[in-house]
């Protein structure tokens, strides 16, 4: 007994430190155990849940795994978690319809955006100061069922703004080309942290039964004078403390009318051309090319932004 208390307190001491203060806390996507995929459904708490198969409930492709699959250790104590891992998953049907547009039959996409008081661009100028500088925290584990196919591009984290641009991205698989390059492309296997002129700043293997824990640091200028926009990432596996892998790095392309975007975590596959195709459908990637409409997904945990 007196040996359980000592490693309990050993654990929360060692967890308090791993743990981010409340108040750093800007927004908190890690999904408490009382939340339902009535909420995913509905849109109630921390994530926009639209962007998905027009014909199917959010909660078909986005998933709660309870205490079926344990979060990351790096942000939960051992055997007594705080938040559930959740699934992103696509098949054929998750063909996104945006309101007013055409359906994106190139892509198979399910999208989770943050938002605060059920707004996302409400959440934006809050977790993307301008002048100040905010860290957007994320972990990924690969689904061994579910499993993506590397001859495809997946766009998996990163933050757009409305002009479709993102000021960073994560990136798995083979980059989409046209025409359809050697396949699958070297590093396919590999998550790749790209900058806003899809520079890659820091890339790794994505390995099965291992959470994969990020956090990428953004300097926003806005359209405050004198400051910079800026990327620096820092990486670990499971619960080790994370480390700097990519040091602070200016990221110039970004302009002032980017200056806020939607923060997403997702799964997006990128087709590969058609040869069926016109050269101006081939080139359209949101509505035409190859897509298997196989089932796949990943597991996140531990999504949440802080302030520097
Ligand atoms: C996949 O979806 C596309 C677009 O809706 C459809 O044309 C195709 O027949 C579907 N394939 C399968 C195997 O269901
Ligand atoms: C969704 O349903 C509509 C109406 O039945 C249909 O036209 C469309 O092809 C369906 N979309 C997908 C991706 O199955
Ligand atoms: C969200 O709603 C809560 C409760 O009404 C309020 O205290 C908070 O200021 C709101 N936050 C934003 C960013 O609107
Ligand atoms: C992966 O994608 C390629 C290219 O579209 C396709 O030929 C292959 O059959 C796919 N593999 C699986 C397992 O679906
Ligand atoms: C902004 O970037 C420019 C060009 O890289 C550099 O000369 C300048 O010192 C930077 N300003 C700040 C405040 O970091």
């Amino acid at each position: 007994m007196f040996r359980l208390a000592v490693i309990l307190a050993v654990g929360l001491r060692v967890a308090q430190c791993a743990l981010p203060s409340g108040t750093n806390v800007l927004w908190d996507g890690r999904v408490p155990f009382s939340m339902t995929e009535a909420d995913i459904d509905a849109s109630t708490g921390p994530y926009l849940t639209v962007v998905k198969g027009q014909n199917e409930s959010a909660s078909y492709y986005t998933t709660l795994l309870g205490h079926k699959i344990p979060p990351t250790p790096l942000h939960n104590l051992p055997l007594l978690p705080s938040e559930q891992a959740l699934s992103v998953s696509i098949d054929n049907t998750s063909v996104f319809l945006p309101g007013g547009s055409t359906p994106q039959y190139g892509f198979r996409r399910t999208d989770l955006i943050a938002q605060i008081n059920g707004s996302n661009s409400g959440a934006d100028p809050i977790l993307e100061p301008a002048g100040g500088t905010t860290t957007f925290h994320f972990s990924i584990q690969a689904d061994v069922a579910h499993p993506l196919n590397y001859t495809h591009e997946y766009q998996i984290v990163f933050i757009e703004p409305s002009d479709g641009t993102h000021i960073f991205e994560v990136q798995l698989g083979s980059p989409f080309t046209d025409p359809t390059g050697p396949l699958p492309a070297p590093n396919a296997h590999w998550f790749k942290v790209r900058d806003h002129a899809l520079n890659v700043l820091f890339q790794t293997p994505f390995l099965p039964l291992t959470w994969h824990n990020f956090a990428v640091t953004v300097g926003w200028a806005g359209s405050t004078p004198g400051s910079n926009n800026t990327l620096a990432v820092a990486y670990s596996v499971d619960g080790l403390p994370l480390q700097t892998v990519a040091p602070t790095t200016p990221n110039p392309t970004v302009t002032a009318a980017e200056a806020l975007g939607d923060f997403h975590i997702a799964v997006i596959k990128l087709p590969l051309v058609n040869p069926a195709d016109t050269p101006s459908e081939q080139s359209d990637v949101v509505h035409y090319g190859i897509q298997e409409g196989t089932h796949e997904a990943l597991l996140y945990s531990g999504v949440f932004v802080t302030k520097d």
